[in-house]
This record gives C-alpha cells, sequence and structure tokens, in this order.
C-alpha cells in the first residue's frame, strides 16, 4: 500500500473529479493515466462516484481516492470500492482515528494553524490545504508552512492552470488537486488529455 507521500510524489495535480454520470469512468481513468496524471480523487458528491472508483481501480496504473468523504460510512463504501486513498474536506479526530485503522492514505483537509496541530497530534503531516484561495491563499500557505516545517501540502479550491505553478514552487507544497482538468460537462476526450498534459509537465519545487 502506498503512503500517502508517495501519492502526493506520484503527479503534481490530482484532478478532482465530480461525476455526472456523462463520461465512461474507465475510459476517462484511461485518459488520465496515458496524460501523465495517475492519481485521481474522485468525490463522494453524486450517486455515480462509488462506481466510478469501482471501475477506475481495474485501469493499470490508476492511482484512485474517494474524495469528499465526512463520515464513517463512506470511509467503509470507499474502501470497499476500492480506493486506495481517501481526501476528507476537514479534519476530525474520529473520522482520521478511523481512516488511520482502515490501512488506507490519508489526505485530511486543514485551513488554519489548530486543524495542523490536531492532525500533527494523530501522527499526520501531509493535508489538503482547503479551501486554498478562499482560506487566503499562497500568503496563508507560506505563514502555516514557517512553524510546521516538516509539513507539505496539497492545495485545492481555487486552484487553476494559470495559478498552479504559483502554489507548486513552494517547497511546503507536494501537488496540487483541482476540477479545471474535467471541467463539468465536458465529455471531450482529447480536450480532457490536453489539459491533463499541461498538468502533468508543471513540477513542484
Ligand atoms: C475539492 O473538493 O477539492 C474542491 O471542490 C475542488 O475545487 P475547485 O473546483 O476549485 O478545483
Amino acid at each position: 500500500m502506498r503512503t500517502i507521500d508517495e501519492i502526493m510524489s506520484a503527479a503534481p495535480v490530482i484532478p478532482v473529479l465530480i461525476l455526472d454520470g456523462s463520461i465512461d469512468p474507465a475510459a476517462l481513468a484511461e485518459t488520465l493515466v496515458a496524460s501523465g496524471l495517475p492519481v485521481l480523487e474522485v468525490t463522494l458528491r453524486t450517486p455515480h462516484a462509488l462506481d466510478a472508483i469501482r471501475a477506475m481501480a481495474k485501469v493499470p496504473g490508476a492511482i484512485v481516492g474517494a474524495g469528499t468523504v465526512v463520515n464513517r460510512d463512506q470511509l467503509g463504501q470507499a474502501q470497499d470500492a476500492g480506493a486506495t486513498f481517501v481526501v476528507a474536506p476537514g479534519l476530525t479526530e474520529g473520522l482520521s482515528r478511523a481512516v488511520l485503522d482502515s490501512g488506507l492514505a490519508y489526505l485530511p483537509g486543514v485551513s488554519n494553524a489548530g486543524d495542523i496541530m490536531r492532525g500533527i497530534e494523530l501522527g499526520l503531516d501531509r493535508f489538503k490545504f482547503f479551501p486554498a484561495i478562499a482560506s487566503g491563499g499562497l500568503p496563508t500557505l507560506k505563514s502555516l508552512s514557517e512553524p510546521f516545517a516538516s509539513v507539505r501540502f496539497c492545495p485545492t479550491g481555487g486552484i487553476t492552470a494559470e495559478n498552479a505553478p504559483d502554489w507548486l514552487a513552494h517547497p511546503a507544497v507536494r501537488c496540487v488537486g483541482g476540477t479545471w482538468i474535467v471541467p463539468k460537462g465536458d465529455t471531450d476526450p482529447s480536450q480532457i488529455g490536453q489539459l491533463a498534459r499541461a498538468a502533468a509537465a508543471l513540477r513542484p519545487a
């Protein structure tokens, strides 16, 4: 089983996928993997998500996780569907302990120093910085990284093709996440492939 650090280091960008059923999940995963983005976060925000995780987990090279996991039931469903990592929008002790017990890799959301301290108390040092732009953007991340030297982040929420390079240039940023690779309503594989290849060419500091 890969650690969350290995997963965050596997690609500079994690596509955040909100699937509405208009796109075949296995074909989408094949396009993204072939374009250099093997780490895929399928958010549990639509009724299609668990079936999509099941289908995508079978695609060679794909590292498939469940996003927007907010309770233990969803953790169990994600694990049953074959997710290898779990992303949560925030950090609670109860869910964190359950994910750590599950053996899945874990990326909980933080947006302030208290969140990070609670995470560190649980043995965590890899976090999603969410919502990245609304929480103050890069200046906030820079301030938070100062007292927590060993912590690394995946900023998500408001990241775009245009601002991703600025985030990735910060040494505390391992990767970024975002929905811009698979825009809502866009089912054109060549367009998605183009956005994915451009994202995969970005480099962390
Ligand atoms: C997430 O859950 O990570 C965010 O909703 C992604 O936000 P974005 O649409 O701003 O990329």
